[in-house]
């Protein structure tokens, strides 16, 4: 009796502490995140950086302080409850290095100092702090694929052969003869060697001639750029985005490419060499020792190649983005259908293992309802939130372009002399130098120069929007009296709210982080429709990407789902689309 007394206490015990246990393991944190609201945590590997909204700050455009027409730091900073009233958990940042910015800062002189029309290092640990305090992560822009040739290395490296610096940059001395060719994205010729007379030899820029090629086979350099990302991450900062990564690592022999092998530079230039054995070592020394996320700008030619970017067991970073789908608009339109098969497929690549970011404009491309949607007045805020909502439930991390959100469309310019990037200008005299119809061009540029995207943020109908007491450094979209924040702010269904509300949704519902995506109605050509599930739960989301009515064939009953978000007033419950009509449904 004694002994059956003793084995029930004991085994009380031993359950008592076993529900202790439990509860505790239970309640401890996953990643930081604490799991109550997801079931099938196995299949998400939580991370903050996967479940972030990234909004894109171009400093230079966002917002003057000094009224010198250039957007700074202290402009930002004036600006942080604005951002913090988007509901976005990550600021990524265009570069605010030291820079004679013949490229808008991709061009750094100095990689530990603040460029001088952006402030000082005090206005950016006043802005590092401005967003911590409001739950907001830094992401910057780490420009190591090339530096400026007014760096200190390069200044070094093009004094003397025999400067210790010399091989931190490509050179082909010139008794070699001319060095195979190479394609320049921003040179006036297209040529990426430049001759040198000081040393007699090429260097390489595979950017504009301002812009050399950092040599990343030499593990001086290497050491040198994480040296530098710890002096930022020790600040405090909360991720890098690598610019042009994919093309760093270069067979120093530099063999000839066949001819026209400039049409497909890519292949040629991207993910070369050892560059997975540099992002490794990267990983290893700097990126491992801090709780930052990284994200590469390209992500090389295949599926295959952006996986091994990304899967966590190579160490290398946490996401990549790729131009595939950024790339289908054209002046003439796009393919729904081919639009919704890039997307779908990069999806499924991504479906069991790494991550990807989903974003349709930046500041390299023009205005995302200009290029993806329809800009007229009479389908601008529709067309806008739909692109918005596409963004928002798609798998991967999204990353906003700012003015987005306020549905900011191109510049409208027609004359050369309005435009200001380094690209579109040196491609206006390379087209003139070959004879090319300039008429053309022009209308190239009206829709695809990155310039569109960078003209400054709409504040309000004030001179120059609010943007600057000064003479903007380009000029304001002149239909800012129309399409300003403060306008929008005051409608509760302005384009602006809208991207409020999607971004809360999103962070609301774990589904549209982790959910499994499924495109439906896979042939239309008008619409998207696609679902995205996660235990138990399952959304429906409808696109028209089209200006007039169209039905959807999604074989959903719609008579029982509820209406989570949608861009107008009354819904569709019966799977016929409104122009730009864009839909959320939670199915039963
Ligand atoms: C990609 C950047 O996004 C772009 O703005 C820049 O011009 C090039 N890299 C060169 O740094």
């Amino acid at each position: 009796m004694l002994i059956r007394t003793e084995i029930t206490y004991i085994m009380n015990k031993v359950f008592f502490y076993i529900t202790i246990i439990i509860a505790i393991l239970s309640s401890i944190s996953y990643n930081g995140y604490s799991q109550s609201n997801a079931k099938d945590k196995s299949d998400m590997d939580r991370k903050w950086w996967k479940e972030a909204v990234v909004y894109q700050i171009y400093p230079r455009s966002f917002k003057d302080n000094d009224g010198d027409g250039i957007g700074d730091l202290k402009g930002i900073i004036s600006k942080l409850d604005y951002i913090k009233s988007l509901g976005v958990d990550v600021i990524w940042l265009n570069p605010i290095y030291s820079s004679p910015n013949d490229d808008n800062g991709y061009d750094v002189s100095d990689y530990r100092n603040i460029m001088k029309d952006f402030g000082t290092m005090e206005d950016f640990d006043a802005l590092l702090k401005g967003l911590h305090e409001r739950g907001i992560k830094l992401v910057m822009d780490l420009v190591v694929n090339h530096s400026s040739d007014e760096h200190e290395w390069f200044k070094q490296s093009r004094s003397s052969r025999t400067n210790p610096y010399r091989e931190y940059y490509h050179w082909w001395n010139a008794e070699q003869g001319k060095p195979p060719y190479r394609y320049s994205l921003f040179d006036v010729n297209h040529d990426a060697w430049r001759y040198d007379s000081l040393t007699n030899a090429y260097y390489l820029h595979y950017f504009s001639r301002k812009q050399p090629d950092l040599n990343w086979e030499n593990p001086k350099l290497r050491q040198e750029v994480y040296d530098i990302m710890k002096f930022w991450a020790d600040k405090g900062i909360d991720g890098f985005r690598l610019d042009a990564f994919q093309y760093a690592a270069k067979d120093t022999t530099f063999p000839g490419f066949p001819k026209g092998f400039e049409k497909n530079f890519n292949q040629y230039y991207g993910m070369q060499g050892n560059l997975h054995g540099y992002l490794q070592q990267m990983n290893k020394e700097v990126l491992s020792k801090y709780d930052v996320m990284s994200v590469a700008e390209g992500a090389g030619n295949t599926l295959d190649d952006a996986h091994n970017l990304v899967d966590p067991e190579r160490h290398e970073l946490n996401m990549a983005y790729a131009f595939d789908g950024v790339g289908i608009a054209t002046p003439e339109g796009y393919s729904l259908l081919h639009f919704k098969q890039v997307f779908s497929r990069w999806d499924s690549a991504f479906a069991d293992k790494g991550w990807l970011s989903i974003f349709l404009a930046n500041h390299d491309q023009a205005r995302l309802v200009s290029r993806f949607g329809n800009d007229s007045p009479q389908f601008r805020a529709v067309s806008s939130k739909m692109l918005t909502t596409f963004i928002m439930t798609m798998r991967g991390t999204p990353f906003y372009y700012n003015g987005d959100e306020l549905g900011m469309t191109n510049a409208g310019f027609s004359k050369i002399e309005d435009y200001r990037d380094v690209q579109t200008l040196n491609e206006y005299k390379h087209q003139k130098s070959i004879g090319a119809d300039m008429q053309k061009y022009m209308q190239r540029i009206a829709f695809e120069s990155r310039d569109n995207g960078r003209t400054p943020f709409q504040w309000n109908s004030t001179e120059n929007a609010g943007f600057t007491t000064g003479t903007p450094w380009i000029q304001v979209n002149k239909n800012y009296k129309t399409i300003n924040a403060a306008e929008e702010e005051k409608d509760p269904n302005s384009i602006l709210n809208y991207f409020r509300k999607i971004v809360k949704l999103r962070k609301d519902n774990l589904v549209l982080v982790y959910g499994k995506y499924t495109l439906l109605d896979k042939q239309n050509p008008d619409t998207y429709s696609y679902t995205r599930e996660l235990d138990g739960k399952k959304l429906l989301i409808l696109l028209n990407f089209r200006s007039k009515a169209e039905a959807t064939h999604t074989g959903i009953n719609l008579s029982t789902a509820n209406v989570l978000m949608g861009n107008y007033d009354h819904p569709s419950k019966n799977g016929t689309l409104k122009p730009y009509e864009a839909v959320i449904y939670e199915l039963k």
